[in-house]
């Protein structure tokens, strides 16, 4: 199996207080990964961690420990962070289109790479849109707001927005936890879809969620990565009784 992302031992503070605490696993390549475990235990710094936009946060830093993506250490000092944010794309809870039309979402960023002709452009938009299972709906009403789609098209929106940039990976941040259970399917769906081209890490507190999308699960408790597996092993057969009293609910 290929690994997308290698973390070792890394370590991580906001302002001096560790919040990450020796944390290593192979991510692998064309498969989802979903972190899980209770609020505040780590799950999102760690996945901020992979195209750094901690970076952002002041007194954010890795303390330790190492990162490497396709056996690049994106940690180094002479990292280009805009290609590595095209390289990782993310998508967050609260899905979060531009003030713009449908159209200007998904051509946003290929706008900013430089002058591109119009036919062009007009494919790389029909393709993340149809790639997010959005085009059929939204087809006949590219020039209108993306804010006069339902919170579920928008959330697609988003996804077709960081497709749009052809990355390798994709990072989703409780991409369902503002979505009611008919646009969460549907998300689930494109989802399971996208890791044949993607890899995919996606953090979730719903656990029937992780069992439908992901392949391997990740279950992080105080900054410590308890235990990681495949998903049907960490639910049906932990091996640490954290892991067993988190996935079923007794946890606490
Ligand atoms: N910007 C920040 N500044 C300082 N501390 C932070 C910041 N963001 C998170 N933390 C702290 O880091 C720890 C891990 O937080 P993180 O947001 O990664 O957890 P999480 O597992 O994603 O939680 P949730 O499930 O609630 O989203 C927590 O103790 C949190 O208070
Ligand atoms: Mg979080």
């Amino acid at each position: 199996m290929h690994t997308a992302i290698q973390i070792k031992n890394l370590t991580f503070a906001y302002s001096g207080k560790q919040v990450l605490h020796d944390v290593t696993l192979d991510i692998p390549a064309r498969q989802i990964t979903a972190f899980i475990g209770p609020s505040g235990c780590g799950k999102s710094t760690l996945l901020r961690c992979f195209n750094r936009i901690n970076d952002r946060i002041p007194g954010a830093h890795v303390t330790g420990g190492s990162i490497q993506v396709h056996d690049i250490d994106i940690n180094r000092s002479d990292i280009d962070l805009q290609e590595l944010r095209r390289r990782i794309g993310m998508v967050f809870q609260k899905y979060n289109p531009f003030p713009k039309s449908i159209y200007d979402n998904v051509a946003f960023s290929l706008r900013l790479a430089g002058p591109t002709k119009r036919a062009e452009l007009d494919d790389t938009v029909e393709n993340a849109l149809r790639s997010a299972a959005l085009w059929d709906e939204v087809k006949d009403r590219l020039q209108a707001s993306a804010f006069g789609l339902s919170g579920g098209q928008q959330q697609r929106l988003c996804i077709a927005r960081a497709i749009a940039n052809q990355p390798e990976i994709l990072l989703m941040d409780e991409p369902c936890a503002a979505l009611d259970p008919l646009a969460t399917l549907k998300i689930e769906e494109l989802i399971c879809e996208l890791k044949k081209q993607y890899t995919i890490v996606i953090v979730t507190h719903n656990m029937a969620q992780a069992t439908r999308c992901s392949d391997r699960t990740a279950f992080m408790y105080l900054g410590k990565l308890i235990e990681y597996g495949p998903t049907m092993q960490i639910f049906e057969d932990p091996k640490d009784p954290q892991t067993e009293a988190y996935v079923t609910g007794t946890f606490g």
